[in-house]
């Protein structure tokens, strides 16, 4: 059984990509009505495919009618659904808390005289769950959806719905003199009662899955997030990320810092719940611009991506495009850009001294657009996406890098992860079979067994630009002679006479331990 992720589709005015929703019940009329969407729930499950919707639930748009009402005035019928709270003696914000996108995590409202929390931009006000009214609307909506046929969940920025009880400054991390937003309500202590009560209202008795975007919920808390006592069936973690989240420093990573962090989360999910791995989203880079160095080839560079994505125990997530082999754009202007949040990192920098040269490259490396272009089809106009105007402009490489061109060449990101897909549908051990890292001290090469019983495989991929040996020391295969490579990335098996004793530059393979 597959599943298609739906960023959010309900009706939204866009400020961010759709995550401020105005009206959770209706599709937005840019991408279809309720009953194109009941068609697509329809015809993906005749295909054997759910489809998962994206809930926002931290915070609605300010266009919601529960805003509009709530920001009337103390006393009226929503008053109490979002985070109201008077400003300090002096006029200024409740606290010093730094929003998500920069700037303060409070807006001052004239009409109620009082500020409103949003852990994100202004338009996005925090809802109040504390009040049941507010948690009741929520679990309607998503029943709503479960009996429209939906497959499950993806819960938006789910660790920062429940607050403190009492709202303090935190010490100044910045420039600015705030404290970040996230360090002050992140997974506060009481969030999973709320949990709990939307696990019992929306999917118990239900066949639905849900994945919660965790970040800030760490391997101690997992058995309490997921799992048979947890609220979700996966939580996703970002350790294993290699883009910061401070754009104004490069982060430093090494190879064994990822390995780690997914070798980590393989041992902790094998105890409780289950792994949803995944390199790229819509917030992310695309990874073979942030895995590999500017000169790697990007097809050997994608296809190794993919043979961990597709090849480590849990469920894996590709994104749009990533199976094409995407990289990131680099446009010339700022207002090129659409994504809220570069053009809030763009406005910083140029503040705190950065040229424009400068505040632009940042944007190049690490705007959430260079994920979010339109799917490429074909080479004509748009890539085959619209007849319309797109909301950003396609790749320049989409005339060669398209969902079309790349169907029809067995050297294609595509076909290696087709090629993958059916291995791993042929090869149950990939689902089930137990996970264990070997060489864990090389910096050039992740290499990892899966086993189940005597069904036992290698796979061993070379991040690096140079030839690679693969050290079997712990890794319980006596000698070369007993593994045989069923796949290599360089589509010519021969050329490794059978065994990954050197790893070719960027090479990936997935070989048998007999
Ligand atoms: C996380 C989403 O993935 C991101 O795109 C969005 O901007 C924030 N949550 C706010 O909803």
């Amino acid at each position: 059984m597959g599943a298609v992720w739906l960023t959010p589709v309900f009706v939204s005015p866009m400020e961010d990509n759709g995550y401020d929703v105005a009206d959770y019940y209706t599709i937005n009329p840019l991408y279809g009505s309720n009953e194109d969407m009941d068609a697509l729930i329809e015809a993906a499950g005749q295909r054997g495919i759910r489809i998962v919707m994206d809930l926002v639930y931290n915070h609605t748009s300010d266009q919601h009618e529960w805003f509009r009402e709530s920001m009337q005035s103390r006393d009226n019928a929503y008053s109490d659904w979002y985070i109201w709270r008077d400003a300090k003696p002096d006029g200024s914000a409740p606290t010093n808390w730094r929003s998500i996108f920069g700037g303060s995590a409070w807006t001052w409202c004239e009409s109620r005289q009082q500020y409103y929390l949003h852990t994100f931009a202004p338009s996005q006000p925090d809802l109040n769950w504390e009040n049941p009214e507010v948690r009741q609307a929520l679990y309607d909506i998503a029943n709503y959806w479960v009996d429209k046929g939906v497959g499950g969940f993806r819960m938006d920025a789910i660790p920062y719905i429940k607050k403190p009880p009492v709202f303090k400054d935190g010490t100044p991390d910045g420039v600015d003199g705030m404290s970040d937003v996230h360090a002050m309500t992140v997974n506060t202590p009481g969030i999973l009662d709320f949990l709990h009560e939307f696990r019992q209202q929306v999917q118990d008795g239900t066949d639905i899955f849900t994945v919660g975007e965790a970040n800030g919920v760490g391997p101690d808390d997992l058995p309490d997030w997921v799992g048979s006592n947890g609220v979700f069936d996966m939580i996703f973690s970002f350790d294993h990320l290699v883009d910061g989240d401070n754009w104004r420093v490069e982060k430093q990573w090494k190879l064994t810092d990822v390995k780690q962090a997914l070798t980590a989360a393989e041992a902790v999910t094998a105890e409780a719940g289950w792994y949803p791995v995944f390199f790229e989203n819509h917030d992310k880079p695309r990874s073979i611009d942030s895995y590999f160095p500017e000169d790697a080839d990007p097809v050997l560079a994608g296809r190794a991506m993919g043979t961990v994505l597709l090849t480590l125990r849990g469920t894996p997530f590709i994104y749009e495009g990533e199976e094409l082999g995407y990289t990131n754009v680099a446009w010339p202007s700022i207002d090129d850009y659409n994504d809220l949040n570069s053009r809030s990192q763009y406005n910083s920098a140029l503040s705190e001294g950065y040229t424009e040269a400068e505040a632009l490259s940042f944007v190049h490396r690490h705007s959430r657009d260079n994920a979010r272009t339109p799917m490429q089809w074909n080479a004509e106009a748009n890539a085959g996406f619209t007849t319309g105007t797109p909301w950003l402009p396609v790749h320049d490489d989409y005339t060669s890098e398209n969902a079309q061109a790349e169907a029809a060449d067995p050297a294609s990101v595509l076909a290696w992860y087709h090629r993958l897909a059916d291995f791993r549908q042929a090869n149950e051990v990939l689902c089930d079979g137990d996970y264990r890292e070997v060489a864990a001290s090389s910096e050039q090469v992740y290499a990892f067994t899966r086993e189940n019983g005597d069904d036992k495989l290698l796979i061993a991929v070379n991040f690096s630009g140079s030839e690679a040996p693969v050290d079997l020391t712990g890794s319980g295969i006596a000698s070369f002679e007993d593994v045989e490579v069923l796949l290599s990335s360089y589509d010519d098996i021969e050329a490794t006479a059978g065994t990954p004793e050197a790893l070719r530059p960027y090479e990936a393979i997935v070989a048998r331990i007999r």
